[in-house]
């Protein structure tokens, strides 16, 4: 949450600032702006909104420099505003910082400060850390980056920061604990920011801050020197990224959103790649075959995850009781810390995160590592926190997720899941037979399937089109589909802002179905299943309520296809593929009703895609 970004070189540091805050826009947009270090000292503009509000005060007035930090905001501390956009600077405007995170203890440094004479610009914690940094500056013989290291001692919370100082001319200093940051190697020039994506098109020398540590990039001769937060000298790591350009941008498509959508038959097959061997239906897993003596002892297996990741986790879930008959629950991961979790003998805990950074599924995941569980992690983000603090773990190979909302993600997600079920039923020897071989050649043919779903796009728009009215809407399913019907109806509340409720169809009754009627419909999943019958009668009673019903089937099952005003025809597979196969006509149904409804779908109010505070 938030994205951050430095560049320190011989170029015009503006437009290389913009053009990564506009790849970060994912990460925030309630504010943008930048400081750039000129031959008159340090200059800034910032604006409330998109980077587009910065970018054309900038065109405005333009300011000029060779180094220079950026931020673009998603607020915590201080409503979306100019004044609390960053930067922030020191008390006597020498030091600059744009930060990601929170202070917490910023109220009490804040006081302390105030009490020695500073005045406040702004209502963030940020710009108390701009005056700590400061202070240090003014008081001392230090360099910019003991400075901040000083300054970060004091400080607790989560944080990756870029700080430059009037005072040193040829330096940035980028620190991070709990937050990501990458450092850009360049020729003669360096570039800082909080996702790789955004500096790319200019490096793909790559080094990732781990957390604690203090990087000083200097164009002295020195380059880039590292220091932990306690003074030990760090080796910088510098990797080659194969991700190319155009895997983070848009190409033909109008929105990140429907690129993504249309990228599944890839991602799914590039998750499976040399993981499915077809000849003895037996799964590989590089990443977790050194603890496979753990895998096949398990009695528990606890799923931490937020957002739509959680519901990738609840089809995990059954898998792992269905396949490898071991207890599996899934836990929101804000919930798991606080509930003083009790880990069992035997406990597997696997985190389920695209990002790989969400504060607080990164916290349950430490949690359960340090109360003994083995630490899985599920992550699309290579090198991404949670990927390099589990002990091992499944990475999605979906390519970058670069829309707020998940999609590629959330069916690579469920894929990956059922890989490792499969995988831990294998070593335990609890899932064989016709099904098995069944399900293998299903999702080898997945990515076809999914192929074949997305040249109906054009249907899903106009179902769409017919309930543009609508201001409420059920999404109903039993079994695997519950985790469909929580996904469908996470899509379209977060992009379209239509209030949307998923309910495991049985519970309709208990409840809900009193808000029922013709102007409330039902989005039903009905596609083929222990349970179908059960779903459809769920069906009728909505419909009895004057609801009308869109249904997911199964093709070609004609015996329902009077049973729903709309139906939605879904290729025939294992109920245990129902998540995957159901989520393409869910996403698109989604994506319409708000493009039809005028929604900005790549920047959903409010929302992050990566939510790096708790
Ligand atoms: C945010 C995003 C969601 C995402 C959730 C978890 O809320 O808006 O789309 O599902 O974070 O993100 P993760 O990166 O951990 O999967």
């Amino acid at each position: 949450m938030c994205g951050i970004v430095g560049y320190i070189g011989t170029k015009e540091a503006a437009p290389i600032l913009v053009r990564g805050l506009k790849r970060l826009e994912y990460r925030g947009y309630d504010s943008a702006g930048l400081a750039v270090l000129g031959k008159e000292g340090i200059s800034w503009q910032k604006k409330q909104g998109k980077v587009k509000n910065l970018e054309d005060a900038l065109s405005a007035h333009p300011l000029h420099g060779a180094l220079g930090i950026a931020h673009t905001r998603w607020a915590t501390h201080g409503v979306p505003s100019d004044q609390n956009a960053h930067p922030h600077r020191s008390q006597h405007g020498e030091v600059y910082v744009v930060h990601n995170g929170i202070i917490e203890n910023y109220a009490e440094l804040k006081k302390e400060l105030t009490q020695r004479g500073h005045t406040w610009e702004s209502e963030t914690d940020t710009e108390v850390l701009a005056h700590l940094i400061g202070d240090i500056v003014a008081h001392g013989t230090n360099s910019l980056q003991e400075s901040v290291r000083l300054a970060l001692t004091q400080v607790r919370g989560a944080y990756a920061i870029v700080v430059m100082s009037a005072k040193d001319p040829s330096t940035l200093v980028a620190a991070r604990k709990g937050s990501p940051l990458a450092i850009g190697m360049g020729t003669g020039e360096f570039f800082i920011a909080s996702d790789a994506s955004a500096i790319l098109e200019y490096t793909n020398q790559v080094l990732y801050l781990n957390d604690e540590e203090v990087a000083q990039v200097s164009l002295d001769g020195s380059g880039v020197t590292i220091v932990s937060l306690s003074k030990e000298v760090k080796n910088p790591y510098i990797e080659t990224l194969s991700m190319s350009l155009e895997d983070a941008e848009k190409g033909s498509f109008p929105h990140f959103m429907l690129k993504e959508i249309f990228e599944q038959p890839k991602s799914l097959t590039d998750c499976m790649r040399g993981r499915l061997n077809m000849q003895d239906e037996t799964i590989m897993l590089g990443g977790v075959r050194n603890h496979e003596k753990q895998l096949r002892e398990v009695k528990k297996i606890t799923l931490v995850a937020c957002g739509t990741a959680s519901y990738a986790a609840l089809a995990g879930a059954r898998y792992f009781e269905e396949f490898c008959r071991v207890p599996a629950q899934v836990v929101i991961a804000s919930e798991y810390r606080y509930q003083n979790p009790i880990i069992g003998e035997n406990e597997i805990v696997i985190s389920v995160s695209q990002s790989g950074e969400t504060a607080d599924t990164l916290a349950a995941i430490r949690l359960a590592k340090e109360r003994g569980a083995l630490a899985l992690g599920i992550t699309n983000a290579v090198g991404s926190s949670i990927a390099r603090e589990t002990d091992a773990g499944v990475y999605l190979h979906a390519g970058p997720e670069i829309s707020v909302a998940s999609t590629k993600a959330f069916t690579a997600q469920v894929l990956a899941l059922l890989m490792l079920a499969l995988r831990i039923s294998e070593l335990k020897g609890t899932f064989n037979g016709e099904r098995k071989k069944e399900l293998f050649a299903q999702m080898r043919n997945i990515p076809n399937l999914i192929e074949e779903q997305l040249k109906k796009a054009g249907d899903i728009e106009v179902l769409a089109k017919k309930f543009i009215d609508t201001t409420d809407v059920f999404y109903i399913g039993r079994g695997y589909g519950v985790a469909a019907a929580f996904e469908g109806s996470i899509k379209l509340k977060e992009l379209s802002y239509v209030h949307a409720e998923a309910y495991p169809a049985g519970e309709m009754k208990h409840g809900p179905i009193s808000l029922l009627d013709e102007t409330f419909p039902v989005v039903a999943i009905a596609t083929r299943s222990a349970h179908v019958e059960k779903v459809v009668s769920n069906i009728e009673e909505a419909r009895a309520r004057k609801a009308k019903v869109i249904m997911l089937a199964t093709e070609g099952d004609a015996s329902r296809s009077d049973i729903a005003d709309h139906t939605i025809p879904v290729p025939d597979v294992d109920e245990a593929l129902t998540p995957i196969i159901t989520a393409v006509p869910l996403q698109l149904f989604a994506y319409y009703s708000a493009t039809l409804r005028g929604r900005d779908v790549d920047h959903p109010r409010n929302l992050a895609k990566s939510v790096t505070v708790e």
